[in-house]
Parts: structure tokens; C-alpha cells; sequence
């Protein structure tokens, strides 16, 4: 057994996202946001679902905040729903939505949460889509208003504020595949233009949060989900491909919020094939704002080989080599965490949270005994707080991690078909149920870390390639 501590003063926290738990769909004044409208296509949502009820967390909101209470969380990750605030996209705020997000900031703080507040987890209002949505550059005032709006009314008591949720998943799976919201399958010239407008919304968000928050210590940044690269196998060729797919996955989004400038070879190939976003003047210095932390989400490795196509790389499919796939059909491998962390530091230099890692386990239920039992989460759980904390004994600044998810939630195209929570939720009555992770989480919250034996995790080969690319 091996004990893994953790610095005090660790922020150990859980997730969620407003169209995920909320639900209230219609209530106070809320308008139809982009996913509303998406579950009602034919097709879109694998059980026919929608965030209309979902968690009831707009109802149980004083329920929610004593379960993680009882978890012991120090910090809670929640979106804002827009659509709630500006039910169009623009105008005054509705007082109703702005006074949910109040109460809720207020119950965390009331019972010693920080708050932890994203202002885009990709729920924008239908109105803004109607209207071209992230296609169109008209978005950035829009949004930056809305984030203006949101830094007067929680400015005073939000601890940590993001701008987005996975941008990367907007222009990927929502505009490039078509499987998230808006469902379009545009051509990569418009899915650039989508990531520019991305970023600029995100720098603008920052700047009009940094004019009107007033916590001193508040901290400002973004949540990403960069793609965990690690080369297939350790020679030459797949050190160098690794490297490319990092600037193509990962240095494109991040160098233009850090550097103000796209990877030059990466926008050079766009150009090359006309697929370059339109950039004008001073669109990279709004993008380039100052960044008080980076946010990293990670689910799955990517092991990379190199390529005959443009990119020169390419990613393998998943194995299961190592261990079984997650309800997602994830493979687990949490060394990567590890390589991802350690290049995150070395590359940006940026303090650093794991704002999401989980496992979905389809199967969870609430058995004869009244009880959850989720031993896989339990293990997917040890595996990656293990690298966590080994990557913090290495040297990399990681302040917190907020696993995914506090409950279990509506998983966009998978509808309810995932639980990825710590509490059970039935679906019928809304009763939330701890699971084993439940305690298991709060135990190590207690503790500031636990004991584990995962020696057989970490293989030798993989593991040394670690600090690469
Ligand atoms: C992430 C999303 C989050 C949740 C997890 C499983 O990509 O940010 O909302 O769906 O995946």
C-alpha cells in the first residue's frame, strides 16, 4: 500500500453543468437554449431525452448544496445557463435567473465551498444560434455582455471563474460531426472561424469580468479538454508525431489565449487548403488576455503514430489491452494524466486544475442493501488523484481536481443513459443515493489524500515516456 498525500490547502471539488443537472426548462422567464431546441430532433439523443427535468437541481438546490456538504468538497464547478439570464441573448437580466445562481453561490459559501463558476458549458440561448451563434462574429459582444452581467451580480463571492467548458468540443462535435449541438457538419474554413470566435468570446469574457468582479483574489481562466498525446511507442518517428498532434490539438487553442498567435505551421496548412479563420485586426490581442489558471479535463489517452496525411499524425484507436473501457467506451490509461500535467506546466507555465475526470459505469444501481456499490469508480478515481499527486511531487503547480461528476446527470447525445455521479440519481423520483465513491471520496477529502496499492498500473514503458512529448 502507498500513501499518496496531498499539499494543504488542495482544492478537492466535483462538477456539474447547467443543462446537465438543472433542469426547470421553462421556469422564471428561461429561454430555449441550443441543446433544448437539439434533443427535440429526431434521432439526436440516444434515449429521446431531454434537460427539461433532469436532476430537478433548480428544485433541490438546498438538498444538493447538504450533499456536498456531508462530501466535504471544498470547491464546486457549476455553469451558468445564459439562456436563464438573457432568456435571448441580449437585454436586461432576468432578476429570477440571476437570484438561482445567487443562492446557490451564497449556499456554497455558507457552508465552505468555493464557488467555481463557467459561464459557457455550451448551453447558449436558440435565439443567439437563430442568429448564426458561434459562425457568427456578433457573438462576442453578446457574450461578453452576458459575462458582464454575471461579474456584477457573483463578482463579489465567486472564487474561480471560467470563460468556457470545452470549446474544442463546440467546434468538434458540434459543428465539424454533428453529434452535439447546433448538429451541423460545416466545413473546417467555418469550424476555424468557429474557434477564433471562440477564443474572442473568451478573451472578451475575461476582460469584462476583470472590469466588474470586485473578489480580490478571484481567479480567471478557462476549461479545456486538450487531447492527452503520448507517442505509440518510444522512438524517433512517434516522439515527433506526438509533438505535431500537440500543435495541432493542444497549442492551437492555448498559444493564441497565451501568446496571441495560432502555431504558425498549423495556420499555414489551413491557409494553404483556404480553411484559415478570418482574423482581423486586434482580434489576437482581445484573445490574448492574462490567465490566472489553466482548467484541464481529462477522460482518455491518445496514442499517436505518425501519418501520410497533411498532419503528419494520426491517433490509434482505443485498447483494451490494459484494462476494460468505461460505460463511454473510454480507455482508462491514467499515466497520461500524468504526461499531460507535466506538459502543461512545461509548455504554459500556468497554475493548473483538473476541472474534470470520471468514469461512467452504465450499470450503477441502488441495490437490495440500499446502497450503491461502484468499485470501478473507486479505482478510476485512486488511479488518477494517484497522478495527480505524483505529478505535484514532481513539481507541477495543480491546486485542485474536481471529479465528474457530483451526480449522476443528462450526458448530452447519451441522455440519461451514463451515470458518471457520485450520487445516484433515480430518474422516476429524483431520490439521490451516495455511492461507495461517495464515501470513498469523502473519506480521502478528510484525509487529504489515501492509500492505494496501484503499483500494476503504471507500466514501465508507457510510463517512461511520460515527460514527452
Ligand atoms: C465532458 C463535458 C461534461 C461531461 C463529461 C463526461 O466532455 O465537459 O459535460 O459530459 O465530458
Amino acid at each position: 500500500m502507498q500513501r499518496y498525500q496531498f499539499p494543504k490547502g488542495f482544492l478537492w471539488g466535483a462538477a456539474t453543468a447547467s443543462f446537465q443537472v438543472e433542469g426547470a426548462g421553462k421556469e422564471d422567464g428561461k429561454g430555449p437554449s441550443v441543446w433544448d431546441w437539439f434533443c427535440e430532433q429526431p434521432g439526436k439523443i440516444r434515449d429521446g431525452s431531454n434537460g427539461m427535468v433532469a436532476c430537478d437541481h433548480y428544485h433541490r438546490l438546498e438538498e444538493d448544496l447538504d450533499l456536498m456538504l456531508q462530501l466535504g468538497l471544498k470547491a464546486y464547478r457549476f455553469s451558468i445557463a445564459w439562456s436563464r439570464i438573457q432568456p435571448e441573448g441580449r437585454g436586461p437580466a432576468l432578476q429570477k435567473g440571476l437570484d438561482f445562481y445567487s443562492r446557490l453561490v451564497d449556499g456554497l459559501l455558507k457552508r465552505g465551498i468555493v464557488p467555481n463558476a463557467t459561464l459557457n458549458h455550451w448551453d447558449h440561448p436558440l435565439a443567439i444560434e437563430e442568429q448564426g451563434g458561434w459562425r457568427n462574429r456578433d457573438i462576442v459582444p453578446r457574450f461578453e455582455e452576458y459575462a458582464g452581467i454575471m461579474g456584477k451580480a457573483l463578482g463579489d463571492r465567486v472564487g474561480i471563474w471560467a470563460s468556457h467548458n470545452e470549446p474544442s468540443v463546440i467546434s468538434g462535435l458540434g459543428h465539424e460531426g454533428g453529434w452535439h449541438a447546433p448538429g451541423r457538419k460545416d466545413p473546417k474554413q467555418v469550424v476555424n472561424q468557429v474557434v477564433h470566435h471562440l477564443l474572442m468570446a473568451h478573451g472578451a469574457s475575461l476582460r469584462a469580468l476583470r472590469s466588474t468582479i470586485t473578489k480580490k483574489d478571484a481567479q480567471l481562466g478557462i476549461v479545456i479538454c486538450p487531447s492527452a498525446v503520448l507517442p505509440a511507442q518510444d522512438d524517433a518517428a512517434h516522439l515527433e508525431a506526438a509533438e505535431k498532434a500537440w500543435r495541432w490539438e493542444n497549442d492551437w487553442w492555448v498559444e493564441p489565449m497565451t501568446k496571441g498567435s495560432y502555431p504558425l505551421e498549423v495556420l499555414q496548412a489551413f491557409a494553404k487548403a483556404g480553411e484559415a479563420p478570418d482574423i482581423q485586426p486586434g482580434d489576437m490581442e482581445l484573445i490574448k488576455q492574462p490567465l490566472d489558471y489553466l482548467g484541464v479535463n481529462f477522460y482518455f489517452p491518445r496514442f499517436t503514430k505518425p501519418a501520410t496525411r497533411r498532419e503528419g499524425w494520426e491517433f490509434m484507436p482505443f485498447s483494451d489491452k490494459r484494462e476494460p473501457y468505461t460505460g463511454m467506451g473510454w480507455e482508462v490509461y491514467a499515466p497520461a494524466l500524468l504526461c499531460e500535467l507535466h506538459n502543461f506546466q512545461r509548455r504554459y507555465k500556468l497554475p493548473l486544475y483538473v476541472t474534470e475526470n470520471g468514469c461512467s459505469v452504465k450499470e450503477d444501481a441502488v441495490g437490495a442493501d440500499g446502497k450503491v456499490h461502484d468499485p470501478r469508480r473507486i479505482d478510476y478515481l485512486q488511479k488518477h488523484l494517484a497522478m495527480c499527486q505524483t505529478a505535484i511531487s514532481e513539481g507541477v503547480d495543480l491546486r485542485g481536481y474536481f471529479e465528474w461528476s457530483l451526480m449522476d446527470n443528462f450526458e448530452w447525445a447519451h441522455g440519461y443513459t451514463q451515470r458518471f455521479g457520485l450520487i445516484h440519481v433515480d430518474y422516476q423520483s429524483l431520490k439521490r443515493t451516495p455511492k461507495d465513491s461517495y464515501h470513498w471520496y469523502s473519506e480521502a477529502i478528510k484525509e487529504n489524500g489515501f492509500a492505494a496499492d496501484l503499483a500494476r498500473l503504471v507500466e514501465p514503458s508507457r510510463g517512461d515516456s511520460r515527460h514527452q512529448p
